[in-house]
């Protein structure tokens, strides 16, 4: 996520980026201990931002640490560094930590970060085309809370790209949760679409899409095999970023025809209609 913002906000205030530091001192540094949240700006305008703070202080409530501002606090700052950084299209990470721990274990006053950047988003032929993925046997720890361990997925990073891949699915004893940073989503032979139903973090998108969805088709949160991810008419990721990726591939097996299907495309349309609307319930 390349970095283009000028500033960002550290120790209760808005400073330029290259001089936002975090003492060696501070839990995540020490233990990997903290939490965050990532959302969309377009415009100017963040979307579904009640969403994901509501997601940022239940990760904080999960890990026992307390975010140092109300929602309308936080607000006002994440508005404040928008207009300072003046990036159209971004996204914003808000990040809070164990905090400067005396003895390197212990949780201190959690330390609260703000930084906004520009974003990267899917290529167009991951659309058109579909994506492979890989799979792995993992189950995230606490996998309600949005913690900032990765640990697994960046080790997995060289597999995933030697396997040409887009990204790996989790799974334990065959029963799929999640990918790294994506919820995973299959439409069933009779157009029911289905996402994991335990040991996700809730996503936004999934959120968003399994609204959408219900509109249409039958839509449930269950138990997902990796066999019914073979048996499955289409499948798709979602994430704030990548919105919807078709996956067309599991590990050496074709998913349907091998194509991106109709029901995850019209979905990505729904979305970006639903975005849309969010956006413009905030200007007008
Ligand atoms: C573990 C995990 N699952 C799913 C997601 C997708 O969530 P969202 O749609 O809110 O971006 C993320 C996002 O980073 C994630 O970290």
């Amino acid at each position: 996520m390349p970095s283009n913002s000028k500033f960002s906000y550290i120790h209760h205030e808005i400073v330029p980026v290259e001089n936002a530091f975090l003492h060696v001192r501070d839990l995540s540094i020490q233990r990997g201990y903290g939490i965050f949240d990532f959302f969309k700006i377009h415009d100017g305008h963040p979307y579904f931002l009640d969403d994901y703070l509501d997601r940022f202080y239940n990760s904080a409530a999960i890990m026992h640490l307390t975010v140092p501002h109300t929602r309308e606090e936080l607000k006002s700052v994440i508005y404040t560094l928008i207009e300072k950084n003046d990036i159209a299209e971004s996204g914003i990470k808000m990040i809070l930590t164990g905090g400067y721990s005396e003895d390197g274990y212990q949780p201190a006053e959690p330390n609260l970060i703000i930084t906004q950047h520009s974003l990267t988003l899917p290529g167009e032929d991951q659309i058109k085309n579909g994506v492979k993925i890989i799979t792995h046997e993992y189950g995230r720890d606490l996998a309600s809370a949005k913690t900032i361990n990765y640990s697994i997925g960046i080790w997995l990073i060289n597999k995933v790209k030697e396997s040409k891949a887009m990204d790996v699915l989790y799974h334990q004893h065959g029963i799929v949760s999640e990918f790294p940073r994506c919820n995973l989503f299959i439409v069933r032979k009779d157009n029911t679409i289905v996402t994991p139903a335990h040991h996700v973090l809730h996503g936004i998108t999934r959120k968003n899409i399994l609204k959408l969805a219900a509109k249409r088709y039958r839509a449930e949160e269950a138990i997902v095999t990796l066999d019914d991810i073979c048996q499955a008419k289409e499948a798709f990721l979602t994430s704030t970023t990548k919105r919807i990726v078709p996956i067309v591939q599991i590990n050496e097996t074709q998913i349907g025809n091998g194509k991106p299907g109709e029901v995850s495309l019209s979905l990505l349309k729904d979305l970006i209609a639903l975005e849309d609307a969010d956006y413009k319930a905030k200007v007008f």
